[in-house]
């Protein structure tokens, strides 16, 4: 069947859901989102691109953006990041504190919250946050090919007023000295870059270099083919928290989620695929968004199993 054909079809279908989950509702501006939204991009590894629903409206990418902090962070110290973060599913909530004390400070793998905390203090070492900010938002840019993508204040803000929890973290992590960087600055830089605000086509884009070995079509080469496989094996193992077996045993794809319904999902030398639906399952993942992955991986043969 077509992309396109595909993803209208799933679009028109997931618009027929009743039970679409619980919307985010810690900070305002994510429970205000119309569950009713839906959209999916993917894009191919010929060039193409194809949408369907609601694939260019901007919503809060929020732990998605985890893929692209961990990214950045082995860019500045390679596999060195590997003596502060581990790499193993933690078969626990994402913000969840409990493995930090048994384990010393280093968290499980990077896309739990403790995790990408560590990495946004990898990445600000020798920055200011503002500094940290503006290379991440160069780096998505770029990736994406597009440069409206912007962070969502009111989200940051919002983020900060109700950061509790991840300043607990924070603060826990730093009482056993991985992290170096004061914690309000890494707490500032991980809410910015939380809050970032993508499409699901902006998305599928910028998730390109990882279906391609590592080399981004607008950006050029952004990680080794090795690593490219490496940043797919830890979405798979990791990408969704507590649910990240059930999303591998679904999907079969490499997939990061975030708390505003966004998934992208990587089908390496195949697609790059993003969707979004606000509402979210008991894990914190988006319900309609594992659904509609599964139906693409399933229709399309592109599981990796
Ligand atoms: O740090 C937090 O808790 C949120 N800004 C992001 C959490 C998130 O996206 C978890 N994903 N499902």
């Amino acid at each position: 069947m077509p992309y396109d054909d595909l993803l209208a079809d799933i679009a028109a279908d997931m618009r027929t859901v009743t039970d679409r989950g619980r919307v985010a509702d810690y900070i305002p501006s994510l429970g205000s989102v119309d569950p009713a939204r839906f959209g999916i991009a993917l894009c191919t590894a010929d060039g193409s691109c194809h949408v369907a629903g609601d694939a260019d409206l901007p919503f809060s990418i929020q732990s998605i953006s985890k893929v692209f902090a961990l990214t950045l962070a082995l860019g500045k110290v390679g596999d060195a990041l590997w003596s502060r973060v581990g790499r193993e599913p933690s078969g626990s909530a994402f913000n969840s504190i409990v493995q930090l004390e048994r384990e010393e400070g280093i968290p499980r793998n990077p896309f739990i919250n403790a995790g990408a905390l560590v990495c946004t203090d990898v990445h600000l070492a020798g920055h200011s946050p503002r500094e940290a900010i503006g290379e991440i938002l160069r780096f998505v840019r770029g990736l994406a090919d597009d440069n409206d993508i912007v962070v969502d204040e009111t989200v940051a803000r919002s983020e900060q007023e109700q950061g509790f929890r991840n300043a607990a973290l924070a603060n826990y992590i730093r009482s056993f000295g991985n992290l170096q960087q004061p914690v309000d600055a890494v707490l500032g830089t991980y809410f910015h870059q939380c809050a970032i605000a993508m499409s699901c086509r902006q998305l599928a884009l910028a998730g390109r270099y990882l279906m391609l070995g590592g080399r981004s079509p607008g950006a050029g080469r952004i990680v080794t083919p090795q690593r490219a496989r490496r940043i797919n094996a830890i979405m798979l193992t990791c990408g969704h928290y507590d649910a990240s077996g059930d999303f591998a045993f679904r999907v079969g794809l490499p997939g990061k989620s975030g708390v505003g319904g966004g998934i992208l999902a990587v089908a390496p030398g195949r697609g790059s695929i993003a969707v979004w639906s606000p509402g979210l399952n008991a894990q914190g993942n988006s319900q309609l968004g594992t659904l509609a992955l599964e139906r693409v991986s399933a229709a399309l043969g592109w599981s990796i199993f």
